[in-house]
């Protein structure tokens, strides 16, 4: 009997824990929760140690202030943070210990700034109780990235600063910016300033899955280096690495229709409407396309810190190349096999010139086509293959497969209720699943996988709350396969933390997809009834249904429990809507007979 009511208070006591067991995405390497709490309020004080330490009080402050309208004075003792500077620590490692007096921090450099992260994601969206915890933490991987193709269409300045704010929030660390494109140059560069002159701009964008209509809408814009040296600096201040693209030598229409001599008719071109894979890129037989890219990577080298250059590499047919007396010329002279090998001689003499300035090139998985330049970083976009032969080549690899991370495919099977895409179909679900770690390749091999990162093309996307709809939560999953233990990976746990996180997104108006709610998919019969439970996706949000067929968003009934329908010959017919706490509301979702 005693026995059974230690079990009982033990039983008691887990679920205490387990019910404020907090919504952290990433998930922590470790988190040891214990009893009591930390009453967090405006009243509570703060203190640092450093220059450091005193940055990330700002960084707080300003989402305090942001989030709820205070901020923290100067002060210790009972019921204060303290952040500290902790040289012993990893770079991007940190500690946080609470205790129901105080909340001690302790980081160094990107370790502080995310352990300040993890702070704001414990402080409930609303309520003051923070649980007594500790929490020792750091990456599982090194990059962590996310995409944005601003060729194919320009985003401002300011909304990538709120795009890196948002990554920053979920450690992710890698802003890949896909500088140049068929459908536009975004970046000055003051030898060749045409290219920005006429390159950035075009008189429409293609919209339709049909492409044949154009919105007429003209469509440009470029960064300045002034903007480049700002943004970069933005990142930096917020532990996020800049990696610029410049694509060679496909994807260069925009280029080419200034710089017609580039290619290899040398015939003039218009900046192309439509998207696709061009025939049309740099000639690999003529020496001023060398002149020309070195020209361009000399001023945009000093512009980014970061070890790396990326110079494309995709999607280049070879067409013109077959038919062009310079590039034939190329082929005879250096002893090439074939085009692919030309290919592979434009991207090696690139990687020597990059090299030669102390960086490193990264080049989508074509780059292995013909031979892989000697120091080159593959992306690995074609699924994994590209990644597991670099990696079996001893070379680094950012895992990036269509498969798994590609942010522009759909995000439903019910394409007709969703933005229009570029098609595939990519859930929650399977982004999370992702693992890094092949089993194509040896452990010995793992150590040549640097990362990951979510790619978000632009060829649909054409205003920054697409953006948000595409990335997040999608994004969220990414960050948790970057950064957490591959045993801590557990995706009816990250179920519930969502709802914390995404409510904090509406908070701050990021535009998320709002996921279907929890339990849809999962119609039960019970005694001739179809049951149903659903979740709030959101927290603090609603479910509107209806169980006629009639749109939910024109007048449903909140769901408050447990749904009982009797079963009807012609099936269920229940459609939903989630309103959240900013008023925004979902798409319908059709509620799936399943089980
Ligand atoms: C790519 O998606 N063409 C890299
Ligand atoms: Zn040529």
């Amino acid at each position: 009997m005693r026995n059974c009511i230690i079990v009982a208070v033990l039983f008691l006591f887990s679920c205490a824990l387990w019910a404020q067991s907090p919504s952290l995405i990433p998930t922590p390497k470790t988190m040891e929760l214990s009893s009591g709490e930390f009453d967090f309020s405006s009243s509570t004080r703060i203190n640092a140690q450093g220059e450091d330490a005193k940055k990330n009080v700002t960084f707080l402050n300003k989402y305090l202030k942001d989030t709820f309208g205070f901020t923290l004075k100067n002060g210790s003792g009972k019921n204060s943070i303290r952040l500290i500077t902790d040289k012993s620590l990893p770079n991007e490692a940190y500690r946080i210990d609470i205790t129901k007096d105080e909340i001690t921090i302790r980081g160094n450099g990107a370790g502080l700034f995310y352990a300040v992260n993890t702070l704001q994601q414990l402080i409930p969206n609303t309520g003051t109780k923070i649980p007594c915890l500790k929490i020792a933490d750091e990456p599982r991987f090194a990059y962590r990235g996310l995409m944005l193709d601003v060729g194919r269409y320009f985003f401002t300045v300011d909304y990538l600063k709120s795009f890196i704010d948002q990554m920053a929030h979920y450690k992710l660390n890698v802003f890949h910016w896909h500088l140049t494109e068929d459908g536009g140059w975004r970046i000055e560069i003051k030898k060749y300033p045409e290219l920005t002159k006429k390159g950035a701009w075009r008189s429409s964008s293609q919209y339709t899955r049909e492409g044949g209509l154009q919105d007429r809408v003209p469509h440009g814009g470029f960064y300045s280096q002034e903007d480049v040296k700002e943004l970069v600096k933005y990142a930096a201040e917020r532990h996020v690495e800049i990696i610029p693209e410049i694509e060679m030598p496909g994807h260069a229409s925009a280029a080419l229709s200034v710089y017609p001599e580039l290619s290899c008719s040398g015939k003039p071109i218009a900046l192309p409407l439509p998207w696709g894979i061009k025939n049309d890129i740099f000639c690999g037989g003529n020496d001023a396309v060398f002149s020309f890219l070195e020209d361009v990577l000399s001023e945009i080298i000093p512009l980014f810190p970061s070890e790396y250059i990326h110079i494309g590499g995709d999607e280049a047919p070879k067409k013109h190349w077959k038919e062009c007396p310079k590039c034939q010329a190329r082929i005879k002279a250096e002893g090439l096999k074939d085009e692919h090998e030309l290919q592979s001689y434009f991207i090696q003499r690139i990687e020597r010139f990059v090299n030669s300035k102390g960086k490193r090139i990264i080049g989508w998985d074509e780059i292995l086509e013909g031979g892989l330049a000697p120091n080159a970083t593959v992306m690995s976009w074609r699924g994994e293959e590209g990644g597991i032969a670099a990696a079996n080549m001893h070379h680094d690899v950012i895992m990036t497969p269509n498969t798994y991370l590609y942010f522009d495919y759909y995000q439903s099977r019910d394409k007709q209720n969703e933005p229009i895409n570029i098609g595939g179909f990519l859930p929650l679900d399977k982004v999370y699943s992702y693992e890094p770690y092949t089993p194509k390749i040896t452990k010995e091999q793992q150590k040549f996988i640097k990362g990951v990162q979510g790619n978000i093309w632009m060829e649909y996307i054409h205003s920054g709350a697409m953006v948000e709809y595409m990335t997040y939560p999608r994004a969220l999953a990414l960050a948790e396969i970057g950064w957490s233990p591959a045993d801590k990976k557990d995706y009816a746990d990250f179920l519930k933390r969502i709802p914390a996180r995404l409510a904090s997104m509406d908070k701050a108006g990021i535009m998320f997809r709002i996921p279907e709610p929890f339990g849809w998919d999962k119609v039960k019969i019970e005694n001739a009834q179809a049951v149903i439970n659903l979740v709030a996706p959101v927290e603090g949000a609603e479910i509107y249904y209806t169980t006629d067929g009639s749109d939910p968003a024109a007048g449903g009934t909140r769901y408050t429990g447990t749904l009982r329908l009797p079963l009807k010959l012609e099936g269920l017919d229940i459609k939903c809507i989630v309103t959240l706490p900013s008023g925004r509301s979902s798409g319908v979702y059709h509620v799936q007979s399943g089980e």
